[in-house]
């Protein structure tokens, strides 16, 4: 036990950046991508070799960089994992002739029938990054993984293999990634939220699901986009205020002034009451991320949300 376990009732969670592998997942839309990328900028700035590897059809990261090519920063790289690729890989690894399993890759029949198939994307895909992983090229992969309700899937898809298949290649490489998924000295899932209804409720269940099913470690949320209080410390009736103000001839009257801090306080306090909700019901603390009005783009606006993102939990 650190001194500081033995006088805080909860122990802090180690930093982000100690660990391997962070997995960021979350509802659609939620700010899964800018994370990742802000986390492996920060990685790298930090003097990390670090990955942000996309799971999915289209690739985000190299763009919110300004970038084409796979190098972003010094020390930061990006990788699109598609499944196919790291399928023909794999079996060229196995079988060896890869130009033949490529053109059977690459064949209309089989692909509808892998189209169909469950499971093999996920396994594949962590497979790839179980890879990577062991061959040490970088400190940190930062993984911006599929939605929610894929989400889960693409996690859990070892344990299942591992539980249905009692010998053979495929269990044993499975095992290998469930071994690194679960080991919460290397890896940490991530969960991206807002703090609005729907998105919290959603990440309340992934918690749950992950914590009695997957086994994966969690140890804090991302609250992204939070409003922040429009009225200063020790002005609470801002609004109030500025309706009384006396019409400035060819600018909105003080009314128009008073209607945008009362909406940006309503938006405030529903996100207050939501990040408050999300903090009791998952017992795990929070990074909350400002919501940025111009918006996330290039190194700039993402190394402004490193800080809070690197801040500790609370
Ligand atoms: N803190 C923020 N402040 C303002 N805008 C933000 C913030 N975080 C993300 N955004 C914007 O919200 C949109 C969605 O973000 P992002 O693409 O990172 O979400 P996502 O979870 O990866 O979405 P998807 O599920 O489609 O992959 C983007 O336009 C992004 O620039
Ligand atoms: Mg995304």
């Amino acid at each position: 036990l650190s001194t500081a376990s033995a006088h805080s009732p909860k122990a802090s969670p180690a930093p982000l950046l100690a660990r391997r592998l962070v997995i960021v997942s979350g509802k659609g839309g939620t700010g899964k991508t800018t994370v990742a990328a802000a986390l492996g900028l920060a990685a790298a700035e930090a003097g990390r070799r670090v990955l942000v590897a996309e799971v999915g059809r289209d690739e985000h990261v190299p763009r919110l960089f300004g970038r084409d090519g796979p190098e972003l920063a010094p020390g930061l790289h990006s990788l699109r994992i598609d499944p196919y690729d790291a399928l023909a890989e794999y079996l060229a690894l196995q079988v060896g002739m890869r130009p033949l399993v490529e053109r059977a890759l690459r064949n209309r029949g089989f692909r509808q029938l892998m189209d169909a198939s469950p499971g093999w994307r996920e396994l594949i895909t962590l497979g790839k990054i179980w890879h990577l992983e062991q061959q040490d090229a970088f400190d940190l992969i930062v993984v911006d993984a599929p939605a929610t309700g894929h989400g889960l899937t693409f996690l859990d898809v070892p344990r299942v293999v591992v539980s249905t298949l009692r010998a053979g290649p495929l269990r044993r490489h499975a095992e290998w990634v469930a071994d690194l998924v679960r080991d919460a000295e290397r890896t940490v899932l991530l969960p991206v939220t807002l703090a609005e209804e729907l998105p919290v409720r959603e990440t309340l269940q992934l918690v749950e699901r992950v914590r009695e099913q997957v086994g994966v470690a969690v140890d804090r949320v991302v609250v992204n986009a939070f409003a922040t209080d429009p009225c200063p410390p020790g002005v609470p009736d801002l609004d109030a205020r500025l309706a009384r103000l006396a019409p400035v001839p060819g600018l909105p009257g003080p009314d128009v002034a008073s209607a945008c801090v009362r909406h940006l306080r309503s938006r405030h306090e529903l996100n207050r009451r939501y990040l408050d909700e999300l903090a009791r019901r998952s017992e795990l603390p929070a990074v909350v991320l400002p919501f940025v009005a111009e918006g996330v783009r290039g190194p700039e606006a993402l190394r402004g949300l490193a800080t809070p993102l690197l801040a500790e939990p609370t």
